[in-house]
């Protein structure tokens, strides 16, 4: 039995990474299975949300009644919601967005010499998807992540204060990462709130139930 705490809300998700080309062939990325932000838009759709997954490249199936936006780079990505956040009442960033991507993308792959020198790769800064979103002035109620290896509890707070949220949720990152379940701490205002370990699908309907408490009434 689900309670429907969400029934009536739009929620909109980023999950998995985002994959920035080099060439047709190479690509920048970060290691992210998707599983966490699936799980949360699976677990939103069961409270009766309308759900919208912005994902980059996973091998995960759609959960059940959620529409999937597929993206590749953080530009698509931050296109995506750009297109979607006007309807949502609450916006998560769960995805793994590459913080750079290569300036100037080859059209051709680029070729290894005989004993030659390497490629020079000029980087660039991806936009903070979720800062965007945060500093918008209608915002919808936004929820980061924060995978950490360690001082979790002071680079989350430092995060949530920087980039405006009503809610952080904090987890260490090589426990979390590619496993099946997690720890996660939840940073509010009212302070620092843990969860036992759970399968990430009982602690994404958690968080869920989390999230809904603290929305505005509407
Ligand atoms: O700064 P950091 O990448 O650790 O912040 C993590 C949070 O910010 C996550 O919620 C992530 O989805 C979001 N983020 C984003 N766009 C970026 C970088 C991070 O939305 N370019």
């Amino acid at each position: 039995f689900q309670p429907k705490v969400l029934a009536g809300r739009r929620v909109l998700i980023t999950a998995g990474p985002t994959s920035e080309p080099i060439d047709p062939v190479r690509v920048l990325t970060n290691l992210s299975s998707g599983k966490m932000g699936y799980a949360i838009a699976r677990a939103a759709a069961q409270a009766g949300a309308d759900v919208c997954l912005v994902s980059g490249p996973t091998a995960l199936p759609a959960p059940y009644g959620v529409t999937r936006v597929n993206v590749q780079s953080a530009r698509d990505m931050l296109r995506a919601v750009e297109a979607e956040v006007a309807r949502a009442d609450v916006f998560v960033a769960v995805a793994a967005v590459a913080d750079w991507r290569v300036k100037t993308t080859s059209t051709s792959k680029l070729k290894k010499v005989e004993g030659g020198g390497l490629p020079r790769l000029e980087l660039e800064t991806n936009p903070d998807i979720l800062a965007t979103v945060a500093a918008l002035p209608d915002a919808p109620y936004c929820v980061g992540f924060a995978a950490e290896s360690e001082n979790l509890d002071e680079y989350a707070e430092n995060k949530r204060r920087r980039k405006k949220l009503p809610l952080l949720v904090g987890n260490i990152a090589q426990d979390a990462l590619g496993a099946d379940d997690t720890v996660l701490v939840l940073y509010d205002d009212a302070g620092r709130q843990p969860l036992p370990r759970l399968p990430k699908q009982e602690a994404a309907r958690r968080l869920v139930g989390e999230i809904a408490r603290r929305l505005p009434l509407g």
